[in-house]
Parts: C-alpha cells; sequence; structure tokens
C-alpha cells in the first residue's frame, strides 16, 4: 500500500483517482508521495520514506529540487492544467488597468445609501472612464502553455501581439500564431508594447530581470502585468516607474509589502489558479503522475532530474 500526504487541499477530484493500493495519511514522516500546492517545502527535514513529489501547479519554486534530486526523489509538476485559468485572469487585469473597474464599484458602494444614485453615477462616472484594449499591442515575455494561450486571447480581442521565448525560434512561434511578431531580443519587444504580461518560471536567471534597466526601455505609461512570481520584477525599480509615471499600471497577483505601497499597483492575492477547473485539472494530472511513477517508474513532467 502506497501512503500519500498532501500537504495543501487537493481536490477531491483529482485525489479520487487514487486506486486500492493507496491510502492517504496524515503523518508525512510516512509518506510514500507528496502533493503540494503552495506549502513552502525549502525549511522542511525530507521525509526519510518519500520517493516522489508532485505539484499540483507550474511553479515550483516552493520546493527544494536540488536537495530532493540529491536524494533521489523526482519533483514533478503539471504544466498547462491551469493555464487556462491563468489567461483568463490576465485578460481581466488588462481590463482592470484600462477601465476604472474597481474604482466605479467603490464608489457605488460609497454611495449605497444615495436615493438617487442612477443620477448621481451618471455625473460621477466621467472619473472612471478608460480606454479600450482592441487596436493596442500586447508583449507576451514566455511562450508555454500560459503564453500561447495568452497570444490567443488577445488577437480573438483584436490586439497585436509581440512575442519573445529565449527556448523557440521563428518557425515554432509563428506555429503558435503567424501573426504574432517575434521577436529574439526583448530589447525589441519593450518599446513596441501598451501591454507587457510576463510568463516565466522563477529561477536564479529571470529573479529581477524586470529591473530600472528594463523598464526604461518600455513606452511611457506602459502596463505590466504579473501573473507568474513576484520574484521576477525589481520592486525598488517598479515603484519608481510607477511614481515618475513610466509605468502607467502594475498589475500582480502577488501581494508583497512593497508592492501593497505602489501608488497605481493592482494587487491580487495569487488567484491565477483559483478556479474549481484548474484545481481539479491539476489535482487530477498531479495524481495520475505519482500513480506513474510509483507504480512504473515514469517520471512525467520532471523539474529535477532525468
Ligand atoms: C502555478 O504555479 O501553477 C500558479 O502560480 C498557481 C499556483 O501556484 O497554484
Amino acid at each position: 500500500m502506497y501512503k500519500v500526504h498532501c500537504l495543501n487541499n487537493i481536490s477531491p477530484e483529482g485525489l479520487a483517482l487514487l486506486t486500492d493500493q493507496y491510502e492517504l495519511v496524515d503523518d508525512i514522516e510516512q509518506a510514500d508521495a507528496v502533493l503540494v500546492r503552495s506549502a513552502n517545502m525549502h525549511e522542511m527535514a525530507i521525509p526519510a520514506n518519500l520517493k516522489v513529489v508532485a505539484r499540483a501547479g507550474a511553479g515550483v519554486n516552493n520546493i527544494p529540487l536540488e536537495a530532493m534530486a540529491e536524494a533521489g526523489i523526482p519533483v514533478l509538476n503539471t504544466p498547462g492544467a491551469n493555464a487556462n485559468a491563468v489567461k483568463e485572469l490576465v485578460l481581466a487585469g488588462m481590463l482592470l488597468a484600462s477601465r476604472d473597474i474597481v474604482g466605479g464599484i467603490a464608489w457605488c458602494r460609497d454611495n449605497a445609501g444615495d436615493e438617487s444614485i442612477g443620477k448621481s453615477a451618471e455625473k460621477a462616472k466621467k472619473q472612471f472612464a478608460g480606454r479600450e484594449i482592441t487596436g493596442k499591442t500586447l508583449g507576451v515575455i514566455g511562450l508555454g502553455a500560459i503564453g500561447k494561450l495568452v497570444v490567443a486571447a488577445a488577437e480573438a480581442l483584436g490586439m497585436k501581439v509581440v512575442g519573445y521565448d529565449p527556448f523557440l525560434d521563428a518557425d515554432r512561434a509563428a506555429a503558435i500564431s503567424p501573426a504574432m511578431t517575434f521577436v529574439a531580443d526583448l530589447a525589441d519587444l519593450y518599446p513596441a508594447c501598451d501591454f507587457i504580461t510576463i510568463h516565466v518560471p522563477a529561477t536564479p536567471d529571470t529573479k529581477g530581470m524586470i529591473n530600472a534597466e528594463a523598464i526604461a526601455q518600455m513606452k511611457d505609461g506602459v502596463v505590466f502585468l504579473n501573473f507568474s512570481r513576484d520574484t521576477l520584477v525589481d520592486d525598488a525599480a517598479m515603484a519608481a516607474g510607477l511614481t515618475d509615471g513610466k509605468v502607467g499600471c502594475y498589475v500582480t497577483d502577488f501581494a508583497n509589502p512593497a508592492v501593497m505601497a505602489m501608488e497605481g499597483a493592482i494587487v491580487i492575492p495569487h488567484l491565477g489558479a483559483s478556479t474549481a477547473e484548474a484545481e481539479d485539472n491539476c489535482a487530477i494530472m498531479a495524481v495520475n503522475q505519482i500513480m506513474d511513477y510509483l507504480e512504473n517508474g515514469n517520471k512525467v513532467h520532471c523539474v529535477n532530474m532525468k
């Protein structure tokens, strides 16, 4: 009997796939397999019996990959399983940055007791007027599972797209979208875009890649969207960009004290993958992958060893 420990809530749709060869255990020390979402495993001792870790999600920055590899434990993730959910929130982020929907809703709440709110709203609404996204240019940094979907959705909304991905060549980029302008250098993306969204993993190489030098190359008033990880953006440089007007709006899915202090940031509490559908998809994929590893030795979507 294989023992499985869940470090976070994992969708019952996924857990239901565990066959009668598996049991869920509360004690991680007994676990052959761990299922994890956002729990930080960096400070945890590696359980003696552990054979595999599966992350129900794409990012693996909460897991000590090298230490796991040294202990012979594959870490598996579920790329693509929550991509649609993230794509939808990126679209929402662009709209929130373009139309003062949040300000308008707050105004309605604040004026809830006004008997003639309908009339007052018609007078007040000019302060919340915005701009449309159709016809604007979106830069997509990273054309993996999420980036690809963002490209298609933005094009369907009538946006022009400039794409960048250091792991793709022009032919593979054209297969994602023949209409997209594919650039091999971020210096060609930054000045061309009204909106820029980033979809790359958090690694030592990508840490702080959106720094003062990058921001200086962007269009004045650019909207920057970060639904990947907060470490990709140098918070001090982003705060300076917002203050001097270089950046019109920073939409981030990662709350931290620095972004909460930024005037002009729209901060969301990491809701990118928080949909019922994405949670089910990730759990189903993660559970299938741990069973495949434990029963057949297959390391599907392994991020820390060959
Ligand atoms: C991911 O890494 O897949 C997303 O950020 C969502 C999540 O962390 O659950």
